[in-house]
Formats: structure tokens, sequence, C-alpha cells
């Protein structure tokens, strides 16, 4: 694996790349990777010739000055996991390497809606910080096809309208991979790094609330299984930002089971200081 430190540098080799007429796959991530992270990269391995892999912790995307603090980092680790599960490249750059002196750290692009439900709103600002990392990292690398992982759903959503914002849509092609999860149930999220013994083993309870959700779909009212979701992550001792049931190409609450409409349930809490996500299909 090679490691580059330096966007040009990076451009120069995928330069020879693309004259060798391989193509290029991308998966960016902020580190602490773990077996979510590696299955991207394995899908990538798979379809293209050269796979390139980002470590970036941006700070644009944090609302929560603590969680950029903590954000688990564990660099050494990476580079040995993504090596022996045949990473071609690592980027690793720098604040100034990504945000160079100059850049408008105030664009803003028009999500519409979706900037401001469910993540949006409990994290003002953060798609817009996230869209401003993916861009810049989108025109340094010049993906073909760029990896994702569907926990982070909404963020999918957005970095799909960003490609569209961007008018790449033909050049660079998404791929959403599916959710990851420990054998308890809990996704895989570099976050659950920061969990004590005791708070890991309350975690699982998000993915049991979204399976009873599952469970209950289209018996009870959406409403009912709204309320009975929260409080019962209320009573396993989390504060809960969302629990919703929605349309799974808008995002939208639904109030109905809406038979033909592919429904998703997505769950946002804490467990003391830890804020995770999680998501279902329901119907
Ligand atoms: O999902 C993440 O790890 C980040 O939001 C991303 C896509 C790497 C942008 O910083």
């Amino acid at each position: 694996m090679i490691i580059f430190k330096k966007a040009k540098d990076l451009q120069n080799h995928l330069q020879i790349c693309r004259q060798k007429n391989q193509g290029i796959g991308f998966v960016p991530t902020m580190g602490a990777l773990h077996d979510g992270h590696l299955s991207l990269l394995t899908y990538s391995i798979a379809e293209n010739q050269v796979t390139v892999c980002s470590i970036f912790v941006n700070p644009a995307q944090f609302n929560d000055v603590n969680d950029f603090k903590k954000y688990p980092s564990t660099l050494e680790q990476d580079i040995f996991k993504l090596e022996t599960n045949g990473c071609h490249i690592l980027f690793l750059p720098n604040v100034e390497e990504v945000y160079p002196e100059g850049f408008d750290k105030k664009r803003h692009y028009d999500l519409g809606y979706l900037d401001t439900i469910l993540e949006g709103k409990f994290r003002p600002g953060h798609f817009q910080g996230v869209c401003m990392a993916v861009e810049q990292l989108l025109n340094i690398v010049q993906p073909g096809r760029l990896y994702l992982g569907q926990k982070d759903y909404q963020q999918c959503m957005i970095i799909t309208k960003l490609i569209h914002i961007m008018g790449w849509q033909e050049e660079i092609k998404i791929r959403i991979c599916p959710i990851l999860r420990e054998t308890d149930g809990l996704a895989m999220s570099s976050r659950n790094m920061r969990l004590d013994e005791e708070q890991r083993v309350q975690a699982p309870a998000i993915y049991n609330t979204l399976l009873f959700v599952k469970g209950k779909f289209g018996k009870e009212s959406i409403g009912k299984l709204k309320k009975d979701a929260a409080e019962r992550l209320h009573e396993k001792g989390f504060k809960t930002d969302y629990v919703e049931i929605a349309n799974a190409a808008t995002l939208l609450p639904v109030t109905d089971n809406e038979p033909g409409t592919d429904i998703l349930c997505l769950a946002a809490a804490y467990i003391d200081g830890v804020r995770l996500i999680d998501n279902i299909m329901v119907n």
C-alpha cells in the first residue's frame, strides 16, 4: 500500500492509473476503522483495479467540539488493517491539504429539506461540513466509484445529492453497502470504541428497538410505534434524539403503512455522551 499525504502526489499517481485505464474506487473514512469500513474496501477491491481509502477527521462536520476532540484515532492499527485487507492507496491528508489557503469555508450547498430533518435537525451544519470534505476529496481522487455505508443512511442521500449538485453523476457511481453488525446486533461504528463495558452491554438496545418496530409494523399505528420505541430506549438508559419511521426514498415521515413504499425506521440516541445511530427497513 502506498501512503500519500499530499494531494498533488496522489493526483500524479492516479493520473498514471487512469492512463492505464485502471478504474478507481474510493472509500472515504475518518479512521478508527472497523469491519464495516473493511467491507466497503472489499466491495471496492472487487470492482476496481485501484482502491483509494482516505482517513481524514473532518473538523467541519462536527457540530460538537467535544465529539471532535473525543473522536477515536487508531492510525497504526488502521494502516495495518488497510494493508492486510488489500487496499492499494491510503490518502492521509492534514487539514490544510483538504482546505487549502483561500478555500471558502462559508460555502453553502443547497441540500433542501434533507439538511434540516433527522441528523440535520439535531446536528446543525453537520451535512454542510460533510459536503465540504467530500467535495474536496472527490475533486482530488476523482474516482469512478464511491463506497458508502448504509448505517449513515441520510449521509448517503446527502452525498448522492452533492454529486448531482456538482454534476458528477456520470463520472462517479455511488455504491451503498449494507450495515455490518456485531453478533449482538450493534451496528459497527467508530464511536463504539468510546463505550465502556457497561455502555457496550446497553448499546444493542438501539437495534433491538428497531427490530421491535419492524416486528409491530403494520399491526400498530405509526404514532404508537414511535412512542413505544422512544420509551423502550428511555428505559434502557438512552437519551433519544429521534426515532422516526420514514419513506426510504425521501426520508419524509410516513403516517400510514403505505403499501408499495419502502419504509425505514431510523434512530439516534445517546448512551451518556456517546451518540449512536442505526436504521432498518421495516417492510
Ligand atoms: O462517514 C464518514 O466517515 C464521513 O462523514 C465522511 C464521508 C468520510 C466525510 O468526512
